[in-house]
């Protein structure tokens, strides 16, 4: 654990300087907010019926934060496109988010070429590529996010854009207040969990002491904690390399909870990180408290995290920033650089050659 406290050590490690990019997710954020403001919407995006939004890896999880928010306050469907097809139901009164960082990603691509063919509305955010040229040709509003980023260290810039973009359409309740809360946590949260705070005080140190050498499973709750449950278990694997699963309350019920009846001896490598909330449905909460009593001499250890704020938004990244810290000093403690994703690279350019 020492290593968390040495920061000669971990820039050793951190060649790309992930966690500086994590630390400075507030201002990132915030840079967003002021982004979206000079994004040039078109007079007819007001009155959509729908909303889809269309990225993949760490360009499509704002899909999923955009649907938990989106939909706890408004009548619109959100629908996360992660794949080549658009499903039916994206028309031309959808409007359409089309997310990629690098701009070149085909599954996205290949979903906003058959969204400009049905003529839905279409707002693209990139960092350039072939999705950049074709917002500029096709004359569509975009967002430009600043490039020198990995994708899903982009996050604010990518998802906070659309959430500012349907409360200037009026299709959301205002964001001012949720924003404003959620900048502020995110700031204390910047300082708390910082690689300057020794690990007896620092949350996210000690959470990632405690996940070193155990397979991470992190179950959220549904229409709340389920994004940041997703993102976590992602971050773990592009971040710190590890092996991660995730689920959600009720439905892991229902199923996954008999899978933990086997194998004891195996499933004591895996530990699980309950995300929670005190205003999460009164019988998840119990099935929450249920579920880890009969798990929990099957699996390593339990953890219980908490969302903070009053607002979804600020409970939403609180618990979603808390992971992406773990994530980097799990990869510190693994000795591994956060920021490669090699096997990503192989993959593209495998298919990009076939
Ligand atoms: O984190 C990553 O690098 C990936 O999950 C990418 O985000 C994913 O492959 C999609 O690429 P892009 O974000 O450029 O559309």
């Amino acid at each position: 654990m020492e290593i968390l406290d040495d920061f000669g050590r971990i820039e050793k490690i951190d060649k790309s300087g992930m966690l500086r990019v994590v630390e400075a997710f507030p201002k990132q954020c915030s840079d967003a907010v002021s982004l979206a403001k000079h994004i040039r919407l078109k007079e007819d995006y007001g009155g959509v019926t729908r909303l889809a939004v269309l990225g993949m890896g760490g360009s499509g999880i704002g899909a999923d934060l955009l649907k938990t928010v989106v939909e706890s306050q408004s009548e619109l469907p959100v629908t996360a496109v992660k794949g080549y097809d658009l499903p039916r139901h994206v028309r031309s009164d959808t409007l359409v988010f089309a997310v990629s960082y690098s701009g070149d990603t085909e599954e996205t691509l290949s979903a906003f070429t058959q969204a400009l063919d049905r003529g839905a509305r279409i707002i693209a955010i990139t960092s350039g590529g072939s999705l950049h040229k074709q917002a500029l040709e096709h004359g569509l509003a975009f967002v430009e996010v600043p490039a020198g980023y990995q994708p899903r260290a982009a996050l604010g810039f990518l998802f906070l854009p659309m959430l500012m973009v349907l409360d200037r359409l009026g299709l959301i309740d205002p964001q001012k207040d949720a924003i404003l809360e959620t900048l502020t946590i995110l700031q204390a949260l910047s300082e708390r969990y910082s690689w300057k705070q020794p690990s007896e005080d620092n949350l996210a140190k000690r959470v990632a002491g405690e996940l070193l050498g155990k397979v991470p499973v992190i179950y959220g709750s549904d229409g709340l904690t389920a994004p940041a449950a997703l993102r976590w278990k992602c971050q773990l694997n592009e971040n710190s390399k590890v092996p991660a699963f995730w689920s959600v309350f009720p439905e892991l019920n229902h199923n996954e909870i008999v899978g933990w009846e086997l194998l004891k001896d195996f499933t004591q490598d895996f530990s699980l990180v309950l995300l929670r909330d005190r205003e999460e449905h009164s019988r998840v909460a119990r099935r929450m408290d249920i579920t880890r009593e009969l798990v929990s001499a099957h699996v390593g250890k339990v953890h219980e995290l908490w969302c903070e704020g009053n607002y979804r938004l600020a409970k939403i990244l609180s618990i979603l920033y808390l992971g992406d810290f773990v994530s980097v000093y799990l990869a510190l403690l693994n000795k591994v650089d956060p920021t490669p994703v090699e096997r990503i690279s192989l993959l593209k350019k495998r298919l990009a050659e076939s």
